[in-house]
Parts: structure tokens; C-alpha cells; sequence
């Protein structure tokens, strides 16, 4: 039987409006927009916001007729006050849950309180191995012989929340960091849209550290 201090388990998000956030190529971005498509995942792509004007992402986002917005990191007073806007940005239109694809800065308290445990990241990495910039190349380096992608729940650390999913790749002899790279964003395109529905369905929390889906049939403690 559960604690009674263990967190009720969340409910569906009956809105599935994403809000994807970029810097750059935004093949995840595509991924999901892709998966959304095709009817794998129930969900509206609301607004991708990119940091950057020449993300080639947004241009991708547009032709398939998703709203862009670009809100450049530059000529904030301070991180908050730029974090506050992206959620000002992101609460404008709707959306419910905020998916980060290749977004290249830390979002802070101004954006995750208002987004609790509402706030993805894709990582190129099994974490908590090799966080942070370059982590095929890390993995390469360093001579692993599986490295992978994972799916978590963005928290203040880098790279250090609670994991939703991951998948495993294997580093080849004949691999070179950017055969690897190639290799691994074939898994991040296939697991970030499933890792996503999983957030959408509910029915999970975190406790502690560890992201719990309730099992089928499982009772709720009595509260
Ligand atoms: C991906 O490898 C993702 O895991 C990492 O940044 C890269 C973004 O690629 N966070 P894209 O912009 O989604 O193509």
C-alpha cells in the first residue's frame, strides 16, 4: 500500500496542447509533428518558440502550418525575466505540456513553477551519463559500449530530472562520433513522441526520484 505521503497520480491531460521549444535543426520537433500526423500521438502541436531567428526548425514548423514564435535570449535583465517570457509565450497559447527539442539554454523556476513537472527534455545520452554539450561525442570518447537517448522531466539541475523512457544503442567498432550521433536521434525521433503520450495519458508520478506508472488495476490509497 502506498505511503500517505506519495503523490496522487496524475490525471490525463485532457488539453495535449505541446509547446515545443528549439534552437536549431528541430528533427524532434518533427518527430512529434510527424507522429501527431500520423495519429500515434493525440496531441495538438500549439507553438514552437525558438530562441534563435535562423533555427532552420521554424521554418519546418511553418510549412506545416504550426504558429512559430521567436523570442531571442539576448537583452534580458537575467534569465528569469527571459524564462518568464517564454511562459507567457507558451500559457498564450494554451499549452499544457512543454517539450524541449534541441533547445541549447537552462530553463529556470520562472518557467518550471509555472509548468510543474510539465517541462521535457531530450537527451542524447543514457543519463546520468554524459550530460551537458556533446554527449555522443562524450560517449565516444570515453570508449562505452552502449550509449543511448533518454526522455526526463526537466528539473534545476542540467540534464537531471526524473526519467520518463530511454533507448539503448550500441557504440560499433567501426563507429565514428557522427555515425553514432546519426544512429542514436533515429531512437530520440521514435522515443520522444512515445514518451510524450505516456505524459499525456497520466496516470504516473514521481516519487523520489523514479517516475511511477500506476499498473493496471492498481488501487489508489485511501488519502
Ligand atoms: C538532439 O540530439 C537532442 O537530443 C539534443 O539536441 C539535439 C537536437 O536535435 N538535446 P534536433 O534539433 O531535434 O534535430
Amino acid at each position: 500500500m502506498d505511503a500517505p505521503h506519495t503523490p496522487p497520480w496524475t490525471p490525463p491531460d485532457q488539453t495535449r496542447r505541446l509547446g515545443v521549444l528549439i534552437s536549431g535543426r528541430g528533427s524532434n520537433m518533427q518527430a512529434l509533428l510527424e507522429a501527431i500526423t500520423a495519429g500515434r500521438l493525440e496531441a495538438t502541436l500549439a507553438v514552437v518558440v525558438s530562441n534563435r531567428a535562423d533555427a532552420a526548425g521554424l521554418g519546418i514548423a511553418r510549412d506545416a502550418g504550426v504558429e512559430t514564435v521567436v523570442v531571442e535570449h539576448r537583452g534580458w535583465p537575467d534569465r528569469a525575466a527571459y524564462d518568464a517570457r517564454l511562459a507567457e509565450v507558451l500559457e498564450a497559447h494554451g499549452v499544457s505540456l512543454v517539450c524541449l527539442a534541441g533547445f541549447m539554454r537552462i530553463v529556470g523556476p520562472a518557467l518550471l513553477e509555472r509548468f510543474p513537472q510539465r517541462v521535457l527534455n531530450i537527451h542524447p545520452s543514457l543519463l546520468p551519463a554524459f550530460p551537458g554539450l556533446n554527449a555522443q561525442q562524450q560517449a565516444f570518447d570515453h570508449g562505452v559500449r552502449i550509449t543511448g537517448a533518454t526522455v526526463h522531466i526537466v528539473d534545476e539541475g542540467l540534464d537531471a530530472g526524473p526519467i520518463v523512457a530511454q533507448a539503448a544503442v550500441p557504440v560499433l567498432d567501426d563507429d565514428t562520433p557522427g555515425s553514432l550521433a546519426a544512429r542514436i536521434l533515429v531512437e530520440e525521433h521514435r522515443l520522444y513522441p512515445a514518451a510524450v503520450a505516456t505524459i499525456l495519458a497520466g496516470g504516473w508520478r514521481v516519487e523520489g526520484r523514479r517516475f511511477v506508472v500506476k499498473r493496471d488495476g492498481a488501487a489508489e490509497a485511501p488519502r
